[in-house]
């Protein structure tokens, strides 16, 4: 077998290093240890994993994502999103009867404080965007259950998960409501995590609010495909925080913030804007060649990781189907078929191995089930949770460093200070 190891060679001393290479990396440490005065230089951790990980295995190159083993095509296609939240967390499916009890725990934790809503969410400005309210009212939640700084007992961080994972849909729906000025709905606990959530969203005066199963469904696929996806930014920033060892909810806050910025949550809302300026079909080859021509970028389409098909977008692009069925088409279906069809077929695009990701048809659904743009990324932190947490309790359990990066100093050298009469 071929020798596992990198040899360095320090040119300034001649000295030559063996560092052993483990699971595809080499560990900095052993770095550190030969060449101390050396450092990565490594702006966005493009090519630094900066922890073990046994939750989401991601190959970019062959457009394969699984979760703990399972490939997302059979999660989508037989799974719901709170069995692949237990499957995040603990590593593997449930049996029935652990299924009924995680069912019962996340049914029966969906109610939020009533002061949260009435103080707190209905303190926020009329105007106010509902992934802001959401950011918030998840960090607001840890003044709520101070069991919560227990982080090292199993027991309390399995109730703040819990408690997390069923309240998220009620802040998320109850900061909508409040943006459009709809009284609050209450959580029905008769219904699946989904249904609760659209009738949360959308129940008018009748007693119960039913959605439509092919909805509900294509919520839940969503849901699945949108819980964890390894290191992202938001990820990062909640194994960043969890490593200060702060509360679930304040690292769970930390990590929907990051979700917040249009580079991370908000492409698919990118996506329709960029439709809607588009407009019409015959738009089409003029705006690729705008893009061609470094006018702006084809939204929905690259990703850092993925240089191939990302697998999701093949399976959203076959919900947006169903979901067109129930609703009627997205007008805006025919515009982002006839890109994805130019696009794949020029090589500008090609030959920089720019394809579809997840949110290139994503929005187009959320949009036909009657989501406002502002809900688009709230609705990736309510599926995201499961990931955050999963992430959450494997940082605890390989009792991480707190995350400290170095830096390559390039400021001024010493100088004196100057009174201010003098500057
Ligand atoms: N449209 C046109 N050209 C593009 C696009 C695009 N969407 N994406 C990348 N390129 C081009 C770049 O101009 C660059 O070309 P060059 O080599 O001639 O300079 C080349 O492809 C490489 O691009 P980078 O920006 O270096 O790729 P990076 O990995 O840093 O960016 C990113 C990935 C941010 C996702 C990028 O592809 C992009 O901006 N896409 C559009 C926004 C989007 O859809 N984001 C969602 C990502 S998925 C998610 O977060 C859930």
């Amino acid at each position: 077998m071929a020798d596992e190891t990198i040899t360095i060679t320090d040119n300034r001393s001649g000295e030559r290093f063996d560092i052993p290479i483990v699971d595809g990396g080499i560990a900095a440490s052993s770095w550190r240890k030969a060449l101390p005065d050396v450092l990565f230089f490594d702006p966005g951790y493009l090519s630094t994993a900066a922890c073990e990980s046994a939750i989401t295995y991601l190959d970019g190159e062959e457009g394969i994502l699984r979760y703990r083993g399972y490939p997302i095509e059979q999660l989508a296609e037989r799974s719901t999103y709170l069995e692949v939240a237990y499957l995040l967390l603990n590593g593997e499916l449930p049996t029935p009867a652990q299924n009924e009890s995680w069912l019962h725990d996340i049914t029966y934790h969906t109610f939020i404080h009533e002061n949260v809503r009435k103080r707190f969410l209905e303190g926020f400005h009329y105007d106010a965007h509902p992934m802001g309210m959401l950011v918030s009212a998840v960090a607001a939640l840890s003044t709520f259950y101070l069991d919560a700084k227990e982080i090292h007992d199993p027991e309390s961080r399995q109730k703040q998960i819990v408690r997390l994972i069923a309240k998220m849909p009620t802040l998320a729906a109850a900061a909508h409501r409040f943006s459009v000025g709809m009284p609050f709905v209450y959580p029905d606990n008769s219904l699946s995590f989904p249904a609760n959530f659209l009738s949360m969203m959308w129940k008018v005066a009748e007693p119960r609010f039913d959605a439509h199963p092919a909805l509900v469904r294509a919520l839940d696929v969503l849901f699945i495909l949108h819980a964890d996806h390894e290191q992202n930014c938001s990820t990062t920033a909640m194994r960043t925080v969890g490593s200060a060892h702060a509360d679930p909810y304040s690292a769970c806050a930390a990590a929907a913030a990051a979700l917040y910025g249009p580079r991370h949550g908000g492409a698919n809302e990118a996506v329709i804007r960029m439709l809607h300026d588009i407009g019409s079909l015959e738009n089409v080859p003029a705006f690729i060649a705008g893009v061609k021509q470094g006018r702006g970028r084809l939204q929905g389409f690259g990703h850092r990781v993925y240089k191939s098909y990302d697998p999701r977008a093949a399976i959203v692009k076959k919900v947006a189907g169903e979901v067109f069925e129930v609703t009627g088409k997205n007008p805006f279906l025919d515009i982002a078929l006839k890109l994805e069809e130019e696009a794949l077929s020029d090589d500008y695009f090609v030959s920089r191995r720019l394809y579809p990701n997840v949110d290139f048809y994503s929005g187009l659904i959320y949009q036909a089930m009657g989501f406002p743009i502002e809900m688009f990324p709230v609705l990736f932190a309510i599926p995201r949770t499961a990931g955050w947490m999963a992430h959450w309790v494997e940082l605890l359990e390989q009792d991480a460093k707190i995350a400290r990066p170095r830096q390559l100093y390039v400021g001024a050298d010493q100088r004196q200070y100057v009174p201010i009469d003098q500057r």
